[in-house]
């Protein structure tokens, strides 16, 4: 089972692979916003993956393009809701609080 390390709390969260990082971190009781209940199209649950990046799926194309609109994205960005999780540990940093 994977690990969801947060930062910058340090809390873990442990999890299981298939999940999606928004999933684990509301299901752990992380007060994380997601504005739109995870379809792709608010961008609130926007995070910085910080290790394990790897580990996620793929960027699908409905993420990259709203990562395309959101100001401060870079190399380690992902959408927390359309970040699914492998079987190997992450750190992310989450950047918005409902
Ligand atoms: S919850 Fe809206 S984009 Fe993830």
């Amino acid at each position: 089972m994977p690990v969801v390390t947060i930062q910058p709390s340090g809390k873990t969260i442990e999890t299981a692979a298939g999940s999606s990082i928004l999933s684990a971190l509301l299901a752990a009781g992380v007060d994380i916003a997601h504005k739109c209940e995870g379809k792709a199209e608010c961008g609130s649950c926007h995070i910085f993956v910080q290790e394990g990046r790897k580990s996620l799926s793929r960027i699908q194309r409905e993420e990259n393009e709203k990562l395309d609109t959101i100001i401060g994205v870079g190399s380690k960005s992902r959408l927390a809701c359309q970040a699914i999780l492998g079987d190997e540990d992450v750190t992310v940093e989450v950047l918005s609080f409902m």
